[in-house]
This record gives C-alpha cells, structure tokens and sequence, in this order.
C-alpha cells in the first residue's frame, strides 16, 4: 500500500491530536502535532521576552528555537522537545494557551513552522494534526479531516485534560480561552483555521474516540483502495 498524507485540522479540543496519534500508530506512520510546535515557540518567546511586534527580535528568536520530538515509552506517546529540553507538560499549561494564538499569528513564525512540517512530511507516511495542514502545509494531502465539536463539550474536555495535569480551572475561564483563540486562529491573514474545500467533516460532539479513529481509518482505506 502506497504511504499517503492524512491531515486533521480543526477546532482545539475537538480530540484532534488523540485522534491523530491512534490512527498513526494503527497505520505505523509518524504523528505530527503541529499545535505543539507553535506552543514549544511560544514557551520560548515567554521566557526570552520576546516582543511579538519586533519582527528583528521575532527572525533572532526563531533561529535559535530547535524542535524535535521523541517517543517516549512511559506515555508510548512523543514527547515535545525545545532546545534538547522535554517541554511536554509546560506547553500544556494554560498560561501557554493564553499566549499561544498571538505568536502563532505571526507570518514568520508560521513560515518557519510550516517549512519544518513539510520537511517532516516529505517521504509521506505522516499523520499531522493542525489548523492549516490540509489548506496550505499538505494542500495535496490524500486525505483530509475537519473537526469539530460543541463548545460546550470542547471546554468540559479541555478541562479534564488540565485537571489530569494537575491545572483545576473553572470552566468560565476555560471557555473564554477556548473562544480567544477560535477567534484569533480563524480571523488571522496568515494560514487561518479553515476548513479545506476537499475536507471530509468530523462532529466529534457525540463520538467515542474508538468512533472518531474508525472514522479517519475508513478514509484512509477508501483512498488506498481508490489507488490514489
Ligand atoms: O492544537 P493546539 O490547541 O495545541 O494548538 C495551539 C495553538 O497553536 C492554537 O490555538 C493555534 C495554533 N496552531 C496554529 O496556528 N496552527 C497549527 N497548525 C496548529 C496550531
């Protein structure tokens, strides 16, 4: 069977990224959380005081920012790592979510992501998770997800995955941040969250994740069968 490209883009919290990883591992592809990624770049510029408008200290920034990801055995998931530093837990934390949709507006530092994902993706064989990756990072990609949930169900998600990381935060806050950043990552100019005209849609609302991973599968099985 041919390797191929599965893009999965949608809202936060709509299971993307779980969904993503389960179906890479069922196919033996690589996964790619690219919200990690602009999360990791967003840890650094926090810590470096890096100021979002300075497109000088932005270009300065971005070269010394090296991204990688290992799999980790405990978690038999890949953890994030910036700078040879394992990031995992910190970009999860909400004071990164506050932040994170401001830097990833910026079109350098969307450049410079979007150019490492298509490197990772040249040999195809790649699961990848995102806002943008079946409209600008793998336009061509075989198949395409767009996902989506209630936002009522998006922010109760959001809540437990912070709780079982130790953050217990009312919900208010939780889905006023769920809101900032729809809005920031819709309404940007540069790879704004958008659904790709070709995109197959994905309610996750009322979906168990065995649902939502039998659902990309069956996609995938029906592009390889189509011989494409
Ligand atoms: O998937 P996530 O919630 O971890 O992503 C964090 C943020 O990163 C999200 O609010 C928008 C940004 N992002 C992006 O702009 N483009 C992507 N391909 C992935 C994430």
């Amino acid at each position: 069977m041919s390797k191929i490209i599965v893009a999965l883009d949608g809202f936060s919290s709509c299971g993307k990224s779980t969904t993503a990883k389960r179906v890479a591992a069922k196919l033996h592809y690589a996964f790619v959380d690219t919200g990690a990624m602009y999360r990791a770049v967003a840890l650094y510029f926090h810590r470096n005081q890096v100021d979002c408008n300075d497109l000088n200290a932005i270009e300065k920034a971005l070269e010394e920012v090296h991204i990688t990801f290992e799999f980790n055995p405990e978690r038999l998931a890949s953890d994030t790592y910036l700078n040879g530093e394992n990031v995992e837990n910190e970009i999860r934390k909400m004071y990164i979510s506050d932040i994170v949709s401001q830097v990833s507006a910026i079109p350098t530092v969307r450049h410079a992501m979007v150019a490492q994902q298509q490197k990772m993706g040249k040999k195809k064989g790649v699961v990848m998770d995102g806002r943008d990756v079946g409209t600008v990072v793998f336009p061509n990609a075989e198949v395409k997800i767009f996902m989506t949930a209630d936002p009522k169900i998006r922010a109760q998600r959001r809540k437990l995955e912070l709780m079982q990381k130790g953050e217990d935060l009312p919900i208010e806050q939780i889905v006023e941040n769920l809101k900032i950043r729809d809005e920031i990552d819709s309404n940007r100019s540069e790879g704004p969250l958008k659904r790709a005209d070709d995109a197959i849609d994905l309610d996750t609302s009322y979906k168990s994740m065995d649902e939502q991973v039998a659902f990309v599968l069956e996609q995938v099985r029906r592009v390889q069968h189509a011989g494409k």
